[in-house]
């Protein structure tokens, strides 16, 4: 494969129309910002209704096989629905305008529910695969779809629907320093216009569903980085957004703080988000068993269910 970009969007490789979303947290749907990450089982409306939550993926089904393996057809009870696909990247190559190409015919189908661990060495391409999500660069050649949208051919002004749909944190948590713990994670819903009586109840949400209501009036000065980090899931939580991105967030926390933030990422895929994360982090990895999508100079080697952060025997 030629290493120049195939130059089907010379110029406009980035999307430097659209605001940044490492900026400001994305931000959601108007009729999303009365839902609640943190609300469950009690609140009015979950953010996904439990039984597309728990629904069995097509992987998942994969990996143990259909029940009971009869040939005979399915008993009633046994009718699923498959869970919606979340991403759809279909044959996508990234060449960067330097010539640098950063992806090369990826495929990679995220359905709705699941936890997926984006693992390889420095440069393989993690982060320009989440770029492309979030339509901060814009594939070369091949399509992402969010939600069977392709994010490419987005008119400008659907750019701000589609981007509310996803949260995300980064390594270095994009805190703005001078607001508290509170205002950063209002911010998200402020500069949507969400209406004011609802942005107080739907911030304490997201604070307790990330344990920081007692810090909620501390400037990120004053915390800890897994502090910090919570506050920048919660502030990517507040909009109740479908896919949560996250991309190295534990880079810049000791082992232990890092386990937590794990955890936390595992609730909130068990509150029916579906999580991507980009990781070095290879002890979590092996340890939490979710699929993992391995790249290597741009490439998909490998991507498998309940896996190591490398293969094993
Ligand atoms: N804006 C850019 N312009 C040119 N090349 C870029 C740009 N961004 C990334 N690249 C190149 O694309 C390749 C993939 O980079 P990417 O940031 O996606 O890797 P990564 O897997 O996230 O690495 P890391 O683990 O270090 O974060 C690298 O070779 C990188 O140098
Ligand atoms: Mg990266």
């Amino acid at each position: 494969m030629s290493a120049a970009p195939s130059g089907s969007n010379p110029s406009k490789t980035r999307d430097s129309d659209a605001q940044p979303i490492t900026d400001k947290a994305p931000v959601p749907d108007q009729s999303a910002a009365a839902d609640k990450p943190a609300q469950s089982a009690r609140g009015a409306r979950p953010a996904l209704p439990l039984a597309e939550a728990t629904a069995p993926t097509p992987r998942a089904r994969t990996a143990t096989g259909p029940p009971g393996g009869a040939a005979k057809p399915a008993a009633r009870t046994e009718t699923r629905v498959p869970a919606r696909v979340v991403v759809a990247i279909q044959g996508v190559t990234k060449s960067y305008p330097n010539g640098r190409v950063a992806l090369r015919g990826v495929d990679l189908t995220i359905p709705e529910g699941d936890f997926v661990f984006l693992v390889g060495p420095s440069g393989a391409g993690k982060s320009t695969v989440i770029k492309l999500l979030i339509r901060d660069e814009l594939p070369t050649k091949g399509a992402v779809l969010l939600d069977d949208r392709d994010v490419a051919k987005l008119k400008r002004s659907e750019v701000p629907k589609i981007r509310r749909k996803i949260g995300i944190v980064f390594q270095d948590f994009k805190l703005l320093p001078n607001k508290s713990v509170r205002d950063n994670v209002a911010f998200a819903l402020e500069v949507i216009g969400t209406p004011r009586r609802e942005i107080a109840p739907a911030v304490d949400r997201a604070l307790r569903v990330v344990g920081l209501t007692g810090q909620a009036d501390q400037l990120p000065s004053q915390l800890s980085g897994g502090e910090q980090q919570r506050t920048a899931i919660a502030r990517a939580l507040v909009h109740n957004p479908r896919l949560f991105i996250a991309d190295e967030p534990t880079g810049n926390l000791d082992p232990l703080i890092s386990w937590e933030i794990i955890q936390l990422l595992l609730r909130i895929n068990e509150m029916g988000v579906t999580v991507l994360m980009a990781t070095h982090n290879a002890e979590v990895v092996t340890a939490v068993r979710k699929r993992v999508v391995a790249l290597e100079d741009g490439r998909i080697v490998r991507d498998q269910v309940a896996a190591a952060y490398e293969r094993e025997g």
